[in-house]
């Protein structure tokens, strides 16, 4: 059956503009688009120890068998979430079961009528299609700019009190003036996912405290990367309303967590329908976040540890771009970003670099904004120092 007319066109528009997405099977060529940045995805031990866990604890079960709240709350579930309160500090760990599914869960029903989500304009779709679910008004805030922050929460708390002043001006119900009540939530990434730089977490962490609002850091690329993330190596963790961490991208395997207050879990329990109306994680999926875990754990000191190479691979990218004089997007983290602007550009690097052996991948728009489409290089652990060198210089080539 053919396509709605509406649809086609927009796959037409899709095609002339250079941007049509297609699957593709994972090629052989040397990985720097993957996710994968501490190679536990295709870690052999960490999948022998995920089956011997499974049959130690003769657990004989494929799947979840339901949501959480009726029968698919595997005994795991309890024993995941203690080990991951303990390892990010937080009081309570709630998992689910993507990073798409935790944003959704969190944005479409914590922030509430007439409160406001202050949002960093690069902020992951994820949490954009959570906001686009959420009761609340939503404003962006210009990329890592703290003062632009500040300014916006100054205009909402300004108007907020111009609005309770003329209330009670009116001698309304202290009923009333609660509902009045407006509530500010503050979102942004600790690496971002298109950029890999980061905001500076300790100055919006006080801006935000100063004015009473309520701080959620999405931390998915930085969990593995270093080690905790980067809200627990600056000890803000107590400062932070929720944390997003993901397990499908440093950890190798699948699933994410929302870390905060018991009070928190409790509302999201009760109230993200992302939570609620979807089958578990099966116990397999489980376990396997519990070892990549353990993994990070027992070898992140280790001079030879993984977190210790990609490391010691993102310090070369750093210096063989500084010799190359190539021009990338700042960031310490995994994700090294290269502007090129136009869809036909972008892609026509990322195919020579294919040609040459390297999957580096093109970011199109719309995924980022026209003039800013780029090259994204995500580093891994088991890259070498060669396949980095020999890679910019075919950027400087190329470019
Ligand atoms: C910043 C950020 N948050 C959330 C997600 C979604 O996580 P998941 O892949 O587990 O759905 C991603 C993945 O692309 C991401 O980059």
């Amino acid at each position: 059956m053919n396509l709605p007319k509406k649809l086609t066109i927009q796959l037409k528009s899709r095609e002339e503009t250079n941007s049509l997405r297609k699957l593709k099977t994972p090629s052989s060529l040397v990985d720097f688009s993957s996710n994968d940045y501490l190679g536990f995805a295709k870690s052999e031990a960490i999948f022998k120890q995920t089956h011997q866990f499974l049959v130690d604890k003769d657990i004989k079960q494929n799947g979840a068998t339901g949501s959480r709240l009726l029968s698919g709350n595997h005994l795991l579930y309890d024993d995941v979430e203690t080990f991951l309160s303990e390892f990010h500090q937080s009081e309570s760990t709630t998992i689910f079961n993507s990073g798409y599914d935790a944003n959704i869960g969190f944005f479409s029903s914590i922030p509430q009528r007439g409160d406001i989500i202050l949002y960093d304009e690069f902020i992951h779709a994820s949490i954009r299609d959570g906001i686009k679910l959420s009761n609340a008004k939503a404003f962006k805030f210009l990329h890592n700019d703290v003062e632009d922050l500040e300014k916006k929460l100054l205009h909402f708390i300004d108007k907020n009190e111009v609005f309770r002043q003329a209330q009670n001006d009116r001698e309304r119900h202290s009923e009333l003036d609660s509902e009045s009540h407006q509530t500010i939530y503050v979102a942004t990434e600790s690496v971002f996912s298109m950029d890999g730089d980061s905001p500076d977490l300790e100055k919006m962490s006080h801006i935000i405290k100063k004015h009473n609002a309520f701080f959620i850091v999405d931390e998915a690329h930085a969990v593995g990367v270093f080690r905790e993330g980067l809200i627990q190596k600056l000890n803000l963790q107590n400062e932070i309303f929720a944390r997003i961490i993901t397990f499908g991208k440093a950890m190798g395997c699948h699933g994410a967590a929302i870390l905060g207050s018991k009070q928190l879990q409790q509302y999201l329990v009760n109230f993200a329908r992302s939570f609620i109306y979807t089958t578990g994680l099966s116990p397999h999926s489980l376990a396997t976040i519990l070892t990549s875990y353990q993994q990070l754990v027992i070898t992140s000191e280790n001079e030879k540890s993984q977190k210790q190479k990609l490391q010691q691979n993102i310090h070369h990218f750093l210096k063989e771009v500084k010799r190359l004089n190539l021009s990338f997007i700042p960031s310490c983290s995994a994700v090294h970003c290269c502007i090129v602007s136009g869809n036909k550009n972008v892609k026509s690097i990322s195919e020579k670099l294919h040609q040459k052996g390297f999957d580096v991948k093109a970011i199109l728009s719309p995924t980022v904004p026209e003039g800013k489409e780029r090259l994204r290089f995500c580093l891994h652990s088991y890259n070498s120092t060669i396949e980095i060198s020999d890679v910019l210089e075919l950027m400087r080539i190329f470019v």
